[in-house]
């Protein structure tokens, strides 16, 4: 990593007010109970990272919140609001946006059309589309320079970056991240990495999802690891890191 992973920790996140809590949230597909009574608070300007095996339940945690999916909670409030039941479109425009697992770029479509998909929500984004198209293109030099190419031509890092991009064309306030580290190289994975506290020093909260466990703690101020969709443990990610045997927190062993 490089030195702007040295910093990380933004220094008033553990005390932020929550930007998003969840309060008991149950997801079921079908006969499936997925994510079971799961309690997480964001605070304002922190990361967070939500962490736990493969099918713990971490995706279905991200979509109910942006409205994706069915689910129940007793509360699921957005910047003291609550965003229960609201459509998707509705709560980008609150500003939260999810990157999703597996980037999702439109293959087909250019760098710059995926671009302008992601901030294309209101009239008053569309206005400062070109503003904050700059501003994707200084995090991500790599994007400006293939412009006109076609998102499927991308390699996985580029297309991780234009996804990330895309998200940041709606100006959100909290981003919640897929498993943005999935299938990269690890020299590309250090960059997402960095980028992601870059963000975050710049005033983007962020809510990650990771398989990652070590650098998602590194980076992260507080953590909750999800097994069989509950939270089996939570705190600061400093004492998370420090008990160790991550295995058994993902598998119960
Ligand atoms: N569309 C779906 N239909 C049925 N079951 C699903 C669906 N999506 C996820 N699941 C199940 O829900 C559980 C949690 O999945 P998911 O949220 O994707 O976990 P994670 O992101 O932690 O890997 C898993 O048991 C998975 O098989
Ligand atoms: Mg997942």
């Amino acid at each position: 990593m490089n030195d702007l992973s040295g910093a990380t920790k933004v220094d008033t996140a553990a005390s932020g007010k929550p930007l998003l809590a969840i309060r008991n949230l149950n997801v079921h597909y079908g006969p499936v109970h997925a994510v079971r009574r799961v309690s997480i608070e964001v605070p304002e300007q922190s990361i967070v990272a939500l962490l736990g095996a493969n099918g713990a339940g971490k995706t279905s945690v991200l979509t109910a919140c942006m409205g994706f999916l069915p689910s129940t909670a007793e509360g699921l409030t957005f910047a003291g609001r609550s965003i229960a039941g609201l459509r998707t479109e509705e709560i980008v425009r609150s500003g939260m946006t999810l990157t999703p697992e597996g980037r999702r770029v439109f293959p087909g479509l250019t760098v710059a059309e995926n671009l302008a998909m992601g901030g294309g929500a209101t009239a008053a984004l569309r206005a400062r589309a070109k503003v904050n198209r700059e501003r994707v293109f200084d995090l991500f030099p790599r994007l400006r320079e293939r412009l006109n190419q076609k998102a499927g031509s991308l390699s996985g890092g580029e297309q991780q970056m234009l996804a990330i991009g895309r998200s940041l064309m709606s100006e959100p306030k909290l981003l919640l991240l897929d498993e943005p580290s999935l299938g990269l190289a690890p020299n590309i994975v250090d960059q997402i990495f960095d980028l992601i506290v870059l963000l975050n020093k710049t005033g983007t909260t962020i809510l990650l999802v990771e398989q990652n466990a070590e650098v998602s703690l590194d980076i992260s101020h507080t953590a909750f690891v999800l097994r069989g969709g509950e939270v089996a443990a939570s705190g600061s990610s400093a004492e998370l890191r420090g008990r160790g045997n991550l295995d058994g927190l993902y598998f119960g062993i």
